[in-house]
């Protein structure tokens, strides 16, 4: 039985990055709503209470029993997590003036106590909560403090309880502090492992689909791509991939991924389209509706395509973990965001397999490779299910996207030939509804203006603009206006997220 952490979510934006650093560490964990701990589960060796954007006198605070936690398991207390467990133990919980908020360093540290071994005083630590613990009830113990707050960790006597103020993302010991807990107090053996992982799936995928055929659309990103493998390897020729080139792919992609995919052994048919979608789009300028009809018209492909397959039972999607945490809003309601290929599912009526849908991003990545897949399918950039098409600004065009191809490809070979491709999260051209006065010999020209676009990122929800060198843009404009026959200005989009997108549409 593969053992695991449960992490309590109680709504913080870092639940997510707690979970990531716990698989880090080669441990398996689980993320689930605050009040939903699966006491049946035999195979929980130790509970982390996450933040929260609440204060713990708040009225709508998440509350939870954790009386029944306390006495079984190892638990672990993170900012609001800490303060829930003081505060519901006769504790006291106050704002804390401003100073106190942000980064810190630890004062005094007792360095007998399991949780805080190996953790230097000095260490800066990061405090995003506006809260701090003002008292403790008596058999708490203070292990940490900083200059400012005193309280900065506990233990509980004669329990497995800890509490810490200091969010451990972002501090500089956190990844130690959660070391000690998994590993020191809840005796975690760190058996989470790409091939671990691999092995497991692949004899579950057998038992649970027996000689069933599934079917599979690919999009030539990581996580179909990955999904793809992992259930060849599982099922072998009962797994079909579709994959749909909707005429917004990139310059020669469809070709490319289709042969790659073809190179791994994949029993895969490639489905033009194209004409299909430009005769749909032809005249549209709204963004949303650009969206809905390529959606639509996708699954009506994928639809009829899977259909040809006799007797085909199951649908595989690349789902990934953070499509299905059942994340809390602040208003106390569960939002389950699963927007994989909207729609698909319920269209098709059958039975759904995921089987990435417990693993973070990276840790996709490092089942891809342990897989033998080639390093440029695995570090591919993101790129939307539309295409180019919400990169085309207005109506869409053979004409445009053919302009539109040619800048992107000559963008994003730069990156790789001038070694940035791998340093930015995603990056592409986009082809803007303007045109603007130019001179090209002894000629003045009338022609498009491309934008370029490069982030950098971590998850999408937040992006900067990548400092690119200005020699490499100087290259890289200058080519796109000497080779791309229409386009005569470049610029390059310096906006981040928030307040601007990643795509313009
Ligand atoms: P934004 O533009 O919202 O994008 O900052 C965040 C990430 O999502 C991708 N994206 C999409 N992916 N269908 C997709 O499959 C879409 O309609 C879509 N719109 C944006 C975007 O490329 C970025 O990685």
């Amino acid at each position: 039985m593969q053992e695991k952490i449960i992490i309590l979510d109680f709504g913080s934006q870092t639940t997510q990055l707690i979970g990531r650093r716990v698989r880090e560490l080669g441990e398996y964990c689980e993320i689930v709503p605050y009040n939903k701990f699966p006491y049946d589960d035999p195979s929980v060796i130790g509970v982390i209470l996450s933040g929260s954007p609440f204060s713990v006198y708040d009225e709508k605070a998440f509350r939870t029993d954790l009386s029944r936690l306390r006495s079984h398991l190892p638990v672990l207390g993170i900012c609001y997590g800490a303060q829930f467990i003081a505060y519901t133990s006769g504790g006291s919980v106050e704002p804390a003036p401003s100073r106190e908020y942000g980064r810190a360093h630890l004062s005094s540290i007792d360095n007998e106590n399991p949780l805080m071994q190996n953790i230097p005083v000095g260490s800066q630590v990061w405090m995003s909560h506006g809260d701090t613990i003002t008292s403790i009830p008596d058999g708490f113990r203070t292990i940490a403090s900083t200059d400012k707050v005193r309280i900065a960790a506990y233990q509980v006597e004669g329990e497995n309880t800890w509490g810490v103020h200091p969010e451990v993302f972002h501090s500089e010991h956190g990844t130690q502090l959660l070391r000690n807990f998994v590993v020191d107090i809840c005796g975690g053996k760190l058996d989470w492992t790409a091939e671990s992982f691999i092995e497991s799936t692949v004899r579950s995928l057998r038992e649970q689909l027996g000689d069933d055929k599934v079917v599979l659309g690919l999009s030539g990103g990581v996580d179909s791509s990955v999904a793809a493998v992992l259930l060849n390897r599982a099922i072998g020729k009962n797994l079909t991939c579709i994959f749909v080139d909707h005429g917004m792919l990139r310059k020669n992609e469809f070709r490319n991924v289709l042969n790659d995919y073809e190179c791994l052994g994949l029993n895969v048919i490639g489905v033009d389209a194209s004409a299909k979608f430009f005769s749909e789009l032809e005249g549209v300028t709204e963004p949303e509706r650009k969206r809905k009809i390529i959606g639509k018209g996708f699954i009506d492909v994928f639809d009829e395509e899977a259909h040809k397959i006799e007797d085909v039972k199951w649908l595989a999607q690349g789902t990934i973990y953070p499509d299905c945490i059942e994340s809390l809003s602040i208003t106390g309601t569960t939002i389950k965001s699963h927007h994989n290929v909207g729609g698909l599912p319920e269209k098709m009526n059958l039975k759904l397999c995921e089987p990435l849908r417990l693993l973070f991003k990276d840790e996709v990545r490092s089942v891809g490779r342990q897989l033998g897949m080639p390093e440029h399918l695995i570090k591919r950039h993101p790129f939307p299910g539309p295409g180019l098409a919400v990169r085309i600004l207005g109506d869409i065009t053979p004409e445009k996207v053919r302009i539109l191809q040619d800048a992107d490809d000559i963008f994003i070979q730069g990156l790789r030939d001038w070694d940035l491709y791998d340093k930015v999260w995603q990056a592409g051209a986009i082809l803007l509804p303007v045109q603007s006065v130019g001179v090209m010999g002894d000629e003045r020209t009338y022609e498009r203006a491309i934008a370029l676009r490069a982030v950098t990122s971590t998850d999408a929800m937040t992006a900067d603009w990548a400092h690119l060198p200005y020699d490499f843009m100087a290259k890289v404009s200058n080519d796109i206006i000497n080779k791309v026959r229409g386009v005569n200005r470049v610029c390059y989009d310096i906006s981040s997220k928030p307040p601007a997108t990643i795509e313009w549409e």
